[in-house]
């Protein structure tokens, strides 16, 4: 099954390079407030130091993260904006501060243009994620008055899909009544069947206090459940604290806490990342024959488009056209195969 997920990498690929989006692929997209903990709990997983941070609005644009297992010791990262291979992650944030800057501006406004990031590495599971800008409630410096609306407007975009699963990040520390990422999941998944409730900063509760009522499901209903993690703190990352260690210790939080150690296999970073490769798995399982269906018409109206054409001898948009149709019969077969052995579904 974990070859699905590759495909599903592949054809989102292609869309993107050919401008379209007409199928829907499945995604994780990490929601929640500014500070909350998104850009920690997405780095532990992935187990790299590679997102731009600092105070207030850092990520400005989306962020579709494609994490690829491969059996390399060596980790890499490639973005589709360019062609060129990287080892160095400090390069990476960097690329990624300077593309946010590009489209996005010199200020504080976002754009909806995303960026895609591809890490290859033996230390992750195939996930797709995206990192959305935080939700924020009073504009800073010069940003737009609206910019609240703006930022939800583009958050809902991602998770209002259907095919969207919803990490909804909501600090520990916080009353979750009052949990922003949680009430935009709510207006978009109502029954709450496609959103994953994590909660971070469970070190930082005041003393006596703990949130076991929560992670056993207890307060807020959530078919997927909420997992807790212990991201870096600020303290941490300012004395360069690795993230290997960093996981150490979240995993000695868990056994060792008397309030945790009893649910400690179900808690923490690793478990979280498990539990999403398992729902992105079953979740593309669930949309397959829908997508086969739009793969289907695709492929038909290309092949339209492109007898209309006639044979092309001339560049333009026949040649796009043969272009995408060979991406799609290939891709449609590939697909197609590996899920259910049936390649004769997809018409070419
Ligand atoms: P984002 O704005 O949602 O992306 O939040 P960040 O991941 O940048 O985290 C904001 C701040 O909270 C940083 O200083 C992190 O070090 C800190 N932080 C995040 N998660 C935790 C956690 O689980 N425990 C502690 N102690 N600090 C955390
Ligand atoms: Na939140
Ligand atoms: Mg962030």
């Amino acid at each position: 099954m974990d070859d699905i997920i590759s495909i599903v990498n592949r054809l989102q690929d292609t869309f993107n390079t050919i401008g379209g989006n007409s199928i829907d692929l499945p995604q994780i997209a990490v929601v929640g407030s500014q500070s909350s903990g998104k850009s920690s709990v997405l780095e532990t997983i992935v187990g790299r130091d590679f997102l731009p941070r600092g105070s207030g609005i850092v990520t400005r644009r989306p962020l579709i993260l494609q994490l690829i297992h491969t059996n390399k010791s060596q980790d890499y990262a490639e973005f589709l904006h360019m062609d060129k291979r990287y080892t160095d992650f400090e390069e990476v944030r960097s690329e990624i501060q300077s593309e946010t800057f590009r489209v996005a501006g010199q200020n504080k406004g976002i754009s909806k243009l995303p960026i895609n990031l591809k890490i290859y590495s033996n230390n992750v599971v195939n996930l797709t994620l995206v990192d959305l800008p935080g939700l924020t409630k009073i504009p800073v410096g010069d940003q737009p008055s609206d910019i609240e609306r703006q930022i939800r407007q583009l958050v809902l975009d991602f998770i209002q899909k259907p095919n969207c699963v919803i990490l909804a990040v909501s600090p520990a520390n916080v009353d979750l009544a009052n949990s922003d990422s949680l009430k935009l999941a709510r207006s978009v998944d109502p029954q709450g069947r496609r959103t994953i409730g994590v909660l971070t900063k469970l070190d930082l509760m005041d003393a006596g206090t703990h949130a076991l009522d929560v992670l056993n499901g207890r307060v807020y209903p959530l078919k997927l459940g909420f997992i807790g993690v212990v991201n870096r703190s600020q303290q941490d990352i300012n004395s360069n604290l690795d993230i290997g260690e960093a996981r150490k210790r979240e995993e000695e939080f868990f056994a060792e806490s008397p309030s945790y150690r009893n649910i400690a296999h179900r808690c923490g970073t690793k478990y979280l990342a498990k539990t999403l490769n398992n729902v992105l798995m079953a979740h593309i399982r669930e949309k397959l024959p829908d997508m086969k269906a739009k793969l289907n018409t695709l492929m038909g109206q290309t092949q339209q488009e492109l007898n209309a054409f006639g044979d092309s001898t001339f560049f333009g948009k026949p040649h796009r056209a043969s272009l995408i149709l060979k991406l799609m019969t290939q891709f449609g077969r590939d697909f197609v195969s590996s899920v259910d052995g049936t390649s004769s579904e997809i018409s070419t």
